[in-house]
């Protein structure tokens, strides 16, 4: 039996996971985070005193980097070598440094192994910045989810300070358009909108606003 696949995509801060994780609650979908995958792998770079953008010691290590994932009613677990990392791959510069890892095609192919992987075993919704253009193309449903740079740093932060981690607005902005940039110009599966995608963009929206419409478009396919 063939499974149920939406792809959304877009860049940091646009209230993906947010939106992936609600409705896949609301429309019984299994929820798979790929960021916290590149996040998982520039954590052990970071751990291992790598660079994360020296690619070759990248890939020298990526033998010993095993990222496994659980998926159950409180969302997505996510390990490095079995040790639970789901807080630890939130920090800021873990996100810089899975940015830079983001660009190392061995990576890239090591991590959509496990993503296709995932969308074959149950139907998912699953988010990233290539999922419409590269992991899933034949998505019945693919949305690229955006927003402007200040509304998506401003979220950013907001999360981030609720969670009681020490920055600053200047900061994650700055982070922010480091990323977009970084993951808009590589040269392998670069973050940009499918053909056949449905562009939201949710700066003038509530979360909840968002949540609502992307529900109605999966009620819509199903
Ligand atoms: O989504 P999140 O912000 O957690 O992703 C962290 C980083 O991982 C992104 O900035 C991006 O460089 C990379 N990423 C990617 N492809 C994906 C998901 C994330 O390159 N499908």
């Amino acid at each position: 039996m063939s499974t149920k696949k939406i792809a959304i995509d877009g860049p940091a801060g646009a209230g993906k996971s947010t939106v992936a994780k609600a409705v896949a609650r609301t429309m019984g979908f299994v929820y798979i985070d790929t960021g916290a995958m590149y996040r998982a792998i520039g954590l052990g770079a970071v751990r291992r005193g790598i660079d994360a953008s020296d690619a070759k010691a990248v890939e020298k290590i990526l033998d010993e980097l095993t990222v496994t994932m659980k998926h159950g009613p409180q969302g997505q677990m996510i390990f490095l070598n079995g040790e639970d990392v789901s807080e630890a791959i939130r920090m800021p510069e873990i996100s810089v440094a899975a940015s830079l890892v983001a660009v190392i095609p061995a990576v890239r192919l090591k991590l959509v192994e496990l993503q296709r992987t995932l969308a074959e075993e149950t139907d998912v919704i699953m988010d990233g910045r290539d999922i419409g253009t590269y992991v899933l193309p034949n998505a019945q449903l693919k949305v690229f989810l955006t927003a402007s740079p200040e509304a998506r740093a401003r979220r950013r932060y907001d999360e981030l300070r609720e969670k009681g981690v020490q920055t600053t607005f200047e900061e994650v902005y700055q982070d922010m358009l480091f990323r977009d940039k970084n993951d808009s110009s590589r040269a392998f599966a670069p973050l940009r909108p499918a053909e056949d995608s449905v562009l939201v963009d949710s700066t003038e929206w509530t979360l909840q606003e968002t949540i609502d419409q992307i529900t109605d478009m999966v009620r819509q396919m199903t």
